[in-house]
């Protein structure tokens, strides 16, 4: 269930959203894969479609030996999967269970990762050090009500010659309605300002309940990403669309691989899934 143009104060958002992400955790454990990280050539499946639209922007085309920070870490899944490529690894998250968990993880597979409990939108003034990597992947913006300021962490986070990568959601995809028959939309595009509210007790990975139901989300189009970017003194380098998605948006998605969904093929040239910018601070 979803209401839109719900004007609400940050704090409360934050708290709400945190309630909830917090919940998630112990149901994710159980559904994603976590097991086969116990195999040191194993990689996210996140991480394994990332490394490739990234490292030919790195120096040496490898993330071997680079500090990263990866935004919006959650249970640390694509983050012992970068740290597995030889980098220095420090996760942000706002979630005290979500670092937990991932700190447990890091733990268990003898990994050595900085884990910084902030809102992402402080992450400059929490974090300590600069990154030759800021990087951040699926279902990341869309809990953030104010991109200029998000645009500002990664830059302070940056090194000079450092490199901002982020693969998400596609703003068009998050307009359709996912329960329809056809590509139809339901929401809307352009932002004002105010949050789209949601009450769902489930999640998008595993069968169990949140107790936290309640959540606010900001739609932000490409445009406002982009200039939010731009806007930070970074430049851009590189902008993809996709047609894969590496959650079931929709019930009518069909699976095309392990750990990606798309639209069944008459649909698929249609609209964009996801979109991957690169940026980089001169
Ligand atoms: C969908 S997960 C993203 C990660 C990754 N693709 C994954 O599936 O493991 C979203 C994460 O964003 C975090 N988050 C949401 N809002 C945040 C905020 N304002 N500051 C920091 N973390 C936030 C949540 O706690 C959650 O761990």
């Amino acid at each position: 269930m979803s209401s839109d143009h719900v004007d609400v104060d940050w704090d409360h958002a934050r708290a709400t959203n945190r309630a909830n992400w917090d919940d998630r955790v112990p149901i994710h454990e159980g559904a994603y894969a976590i097991d086969a990280l116990a195999d040191t050539d194993h990689r996210s499946d996140v991480v394994r479609e990332d490394l490739p639209a990234l490292t030919p922007w790195l120096p040496n085309g490898s993330l071997d030996g680079l500090d990263v920070c990866h935004l919006q870490c959650h249970i640390g899944t694509d983050t012992v999967s970068l740290a597995r490529e030889g980098a220095r690894l420090t996760g942000v998250d706002f979630s005290p269970a979500a670092l937990a968990s991932a700190s447990g993880l890091a733990s268990r597979l003898g990994l050595d990762v900085a884990w910084v409990e902030t809102d992402v939108l402080d992450a400059r003034a929490a974090v300590t050090g600069d990154f030759d990597v800021v990087y951040t992947s699926i279902g990341t913006i869309c809990w953030l009500p104010d991109l200029d300021r998000w645009a500002a962490q990664v830059a302070g986070l940056l090194r000079p010659g450092g490199v901002f990568f982020i693969r998400d959601g596609h703003p068009a995809l998050y307009a359709l309605d996912e329960d329809a028959d056809e590509l139809v939309t339901r929401y809307r595009y352009f932002p004002d300002g105010t949050a789209q509210q949601w009450d769902d007790a489930g999640t998008y990975a595993g069968d169990g309940t949140v107790a936290n139901t309640r959540t606010f989300e900001w739609p932000h189009p490409l445009s406002e990403i982009v200039n939010a970017l731009l806007g930070a003194g970074l430049r851009l380098r590189r902008l993809d669309e996709g047609r894969t998605l590496p959650w079931r948006f929709s019930p009518r998605m069909v699976e095309t691989g392990t750990g990606s969904w798309a639209w069944p093929e008459h649909d698929r040239d249609r609209i964009p899934t996801t979109y991957t910018i690169v940026a980089t601070r001169d």
